[in-house]
């Protein structure tokens, strides 16, 4: 008789190799599968997270790998207490995360939203604005036509702000984890690292979904590729582990654009209600992991 994770497995495999007019279908059966794991199912024991001996060489997490083709990943996430996987993206991506132990904070957001685009739009106004101003600064006095064009976007942003109602001030973004709300809008755009400036490193919108605080008691999260795309795990109240299928795997090619790349991303501030900038980042030097032995049953199957 098959094993959960072989189920899993195998569920994940159809899930993600078709992707048909049945693939809500299919994933909705994944997620019904991945909300009954547990760690026993995976012979997952994390004692060795409760340990105390914190020295510089002890990782904050330990990654163990259960299986990855090119179709997905399925791997297991141990955080010591208190312990955080940074703010990072799934480009083009599907999740399905299951807590197997402990408890977790889950900060997502989402891409390409309406909202999204509305702040970007503002951004952009404001950028060219900014960038008006530096040339009529350097060029001098040959301003006729940059006042003109000046005045032409000053309208426009006024235009955009009465339509979006923004507020252009700048700082950290504050949650309150209890009512999953969020601070004021309050972002200085034209404070906004210029991408030119920073080659080969984005500022990207992205929209607030909330905060959840998820324990083995909770359904599965699931990401999708601009939904709840982009997330932050943090460890309370002890140690905690999860489950994480995803699909297509990291590291495999997005089509005409290149290889499924995770980024890392600091939260500038919000620009509109909900909406963050955040800006691309090296992963954080607290974030490291080391590699455990999956001791749970052979989840390979045979696929057809
Ligand atoms: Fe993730």
């Amino acid at each position: 008789m098959a094993s959960l994770i072989q189920k899993i497995l195998k569920q994940a495999r159809t899930t993600f190799s078709n992707n048909t007019e049945v693939f809500n279908e299919n994933l909705f059966k994944l997620y019904n599968l991945m909300d009954v794991v547990t760690s026993s199912d995976l012979n997952l024991d994390i004692s060795f997270a409760f340990q105390d001996s914190e020295t510089q060489y002890d990782a904050p997490i330990s990654y163990i790998t259960i299986y990855e083709d090119n179709i997905l990943s399925m791997s297991i996430f141990v955080l010591k207490s208190n312990k955080v996987v940074p703010l990072h993206n799934h480009p083009e991506m599907y999740g399905v995360i299951k807590v197997l132990a402990g408890k977790v904070i889950v900060d997502s957001y989402s891409l390409n939203t309406p909202k999204t685009f509305e702040a970007e739009i503002q951004l952009a106004i404001t950028q060219e604005i900014e960038r008006v101003k530096d040339t009529v600064q350097t060029d001098g006095p040959a301003t006729a036509d940059v006042s003109t064009s000046t005045s032409t976007l000053n309208q426009d942003v006024e235009e955009a702000s009465n339509m979006v109602d923004v507020s252009l001030q700048i700082s950290s973004p504050t949650v309150d984890a209890s009512t999953s709300t969020t601070s004021t809008p309050n972002v200085d755009f034209a404070q906004i690292p210029n991408q030119n400036v920073i080659p080969l490193r984005r500022v990207i919108s992205a929209e607030f979904d909330g905060r959840n605080i998820v324990d083995i008691n909770s359904k599965p999260c699931i990401l999708k590729p601009h939904e709840s795309n982009i997330h932050e795990i943090r460890s309370v109240d002890g140690p905690a582990a999860f489950l994480d299928i995803l699909a297509p795997p990291y590291n495999t090619e997005i089509p005409y654009v290149g290889p499924r790349i995770c980024s890392y991303y600091a939260n500038l501030g919000s620009v509109l209600k909900d909406v963050f900038l955040l800006q691309e980042i090296n992963s954080p030097s607290f974030y490291w992991t080391d590699i455990k032995p999956y001791m749970g049953p052979d989840p390979t199957v045979e696929v057809e």
